[in-house]
């Protein structure tokens, strides 16, 4: 079955995206639409191929069939790399910060390839680079103060506890200031109350930002999305308005049996 949604200015469009992995069938002709400025849900059961549909925006696995659509550009395949400069930035599901640098420069990894020197220049040494480093710092910095961990900077995420690692990665994903954002189940592992500020956060980034959030946390997703597009086994089975969803049968039914459902 296909969902068609009056989709208004979609930022970021999946079209018929199909994905096979070891033999098996992750994704099948999946279509789902981001609506510029919106929070827009991808929820599922676990195991229903939402990361898959991150890793396929992102460019880490090239679908079969199908192609995306970034503002309204038809693109066949994303490198990873350029994915900062198209204006996406994601956050992994768990952490996945590089244990044996500090907090801020995880961050700074976040908009290195801001750093219109990179790596070639530095070895060059020109001129620039310190300023540019500079810069990229201090833009670190403020974004680690805005999420209220300005303190974690110089630390190594492993002496962090988790939710302060769950900031940090997101703090890697806002430095590039990217247009959408993907967040993969940013509430994993979080308690009740941090997941309230993180609600409020998400809500103010829009309309400036476009967000797109996997997640398993019920509640953050009915309170904050103003679309939701349900996957079970790599298809798309449901979508529309959090009401809509939660009262839609074909939905309880993919979660009937979870435990993790919230
Ligand atoms: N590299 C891979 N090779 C084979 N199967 C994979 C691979 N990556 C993910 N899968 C399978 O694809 C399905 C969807 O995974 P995933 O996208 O991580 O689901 P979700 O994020 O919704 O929990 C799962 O059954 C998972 O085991
Ligand atoms: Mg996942």
């Amino acid at each position: 079955m296909k969902y068609f949604l009056p989709l208004t200015d979609p930022i970021l469009e999946m079209v018929d995206i199909s994905v096979k992995l070891s033999g098996l069938q992750i994704l099948d002709s999946v279509s789902i639409g981001v609506p510029q400025g919106t929070v827009t849900g991808l929820i599922g059961p676990n195991g229903a191929g939402k990361t898959t549909v991150f890793n396929v925006i992102s460019g880490f696995i090239t679908a079969d069939s199908g192609y995306l659509k970034v503002d309204g550009k038809k693109q066949k395949h994303v490198q990873p790399h350029h994915l900062t400069k198209k204006g996406i930035a994601r956050t992994l599901q768990g952490v996945g910060l590089f244990p044996t640098m500090s907090a801020l420069e995880n961050v700074m990894i976040g908009g290195s390839s801001q750093v219109r020197s990179g790596i070639i220049a530095q070895a060059l040494a020109m001129p620039w680079t310190d300023v540019e480093q500079n810069r990229l710092r201090a833009q670190s910095m403020a974004v680690l103060g805005e999420l209220n961990i300005a303190d974690a900077a110089n630390r190594l995420p492993g002496e962090l506890p988790y939710p302060i690692q769950k900031r940090v990665a997101l703090a890697r994903a806002l430095v590039s200031d990217p247009q959408v954002l993907l967040l993969d189940e940013p509430a994993g592992g979080i308690s009740a109350a941090d997941i309230s500020e993180l609600a409020d956060l998400i809500r103010s980034w829009v309309p400036k930002r476009t967000v797109l959030l996997v997640e398993h946390h019920m509640e953050l997703v009915m309170e904050v999305c103003d679309l939701i597009w349900v996957l079970d086994a790599g298809k798309v089975i449901a979508a529309g308005t959090p009401d809509e969803v939660r009262r839609n049968p074909a939905v309880l039914a993919a979660y009937l049996g979870e435990d993790g459902a919230t």
